[in-house]
């Protein structure tokens, strides 16, 4: 496996793939990997011949006061994971190698990116729509491969693609929990063990509505204070938001109706963590 750090190194190794007529599979991700990132990569080895992650903690989608300093990073850690994984190439350029002085160009996907995490974070997915744009552009994959715990994101994405042509395909691949439920995440490292517990209150809430789903409730208003009342039950837990949105458009809906989206963002202590749940029509 090689690290490459330059785009420039970056653009003739995948053209040297691409001439032994091998299709290339990416990941994009900002590193201090888990389970669910390897995930991504097995999706990523079984469809594609060669397999490109990215680790770059992205400052563009960072705000004012969130924790891009604190970001966990731990390269050494990552590229002995990706490599287990069977990961061709870990591409891991420095801030200044993706925005040289004088950056000056963004991409901005409308409507969709002003609900859910997109209102909660102004600027977040413009800096999620640029990067991943660019290492589009970089990595030249003929699939990309993104979990579904982001679920905002992978809808912004396959509209940012289906948009603007671009050539790729993108996958979704499911949230992967740890055995308690909790949705695998990198922030969970900022949880010490009594957050952690709390923590729970999120994949519990969305288990909670599952039921109360399949007992024949559609009521959405009602669904969604079902799932406030559950959080709120956890002292530590403070909601951002809960809200059910049609997919893949994201509209508010009076009644489940079609696919859905149960979305959750909830601060425990600090710490901002985010779950899910699509109810496919
Ligand atoms: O999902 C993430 O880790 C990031 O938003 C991504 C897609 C790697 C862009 O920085």
């Amino acid at each position: 496996m090689r690290v490459i750090s330059t785009i420039k190194e970056m653009k003739s190794a995948v053209r040297e793939v691409r001439g032994q007529g091998k299709s290339v599979g990416f990941v994009p991700t900002m590193g201090y990997l888990h389970n669910g990132h390897l995930t991504l990569m097995q999706e990523a080895k079984s469809k594609t011949d060669f397999v490109v992650v990215s680790i770059f903690v992205n400052p563009l989608q960072f705000g004012v006061g969130e924790d891009y300093e604190d970001y966990p990073r731990d390269l050494s850690r990552d590229s002995s994971l990706a490599e287990s994984a069977g990961v061709d190439i870990i591409f891991a350029p420095t801030v200044r190698e993706m925005y040289p002085k004088g950056y000056a160009t963004f991409v901005e996907v409308e409507k969709l990116t002003g609900v859910l995490c997109g209102k909660s974070r102004p600027g977040h997915f413009k800096g999620v729509t640029t990067v991943v744009t660019k290492l589009f552009n970089i990595v030249e994959p003929d699939i990309a491969f993104f979990g579904q715990k982001d679920a905002q994101q992978s809808i912004v994405l396959k509209k940012m693609v289906e948009d603007l042509n671009m050539n790729l395909k993108i996958e979704i691949v499911p949230i992967v929990r740890e055995k308690d439920g909790l949705a695998m995440s990198s922030r969970n490292s900022y949880l010490n063990s009594e957050e952690r517990r709390a923590a729970l209150a999120l994949s519990q809430s969305l288990e909670m509505v599952r039921e109360l789903i399949a007992s024949g409730e559609r009521n959405n208003l009602v669904l969604v204070d079902e799932i406030r009342k559950f959080i709120s039950r956890e002292p530590l837990a403070r909601i951002d938001y809960v809200e059910i949105l049609s997919v893949p458009d994201l509209e508010k809906t009076e009644f489940l109706q079609g696919s859905n989206l149960i979305a959750l963002a909830v601060f425990i202590g600090n710490t901002r963590l985010i779950d899910n749940m699509v109810l496919e029509g």
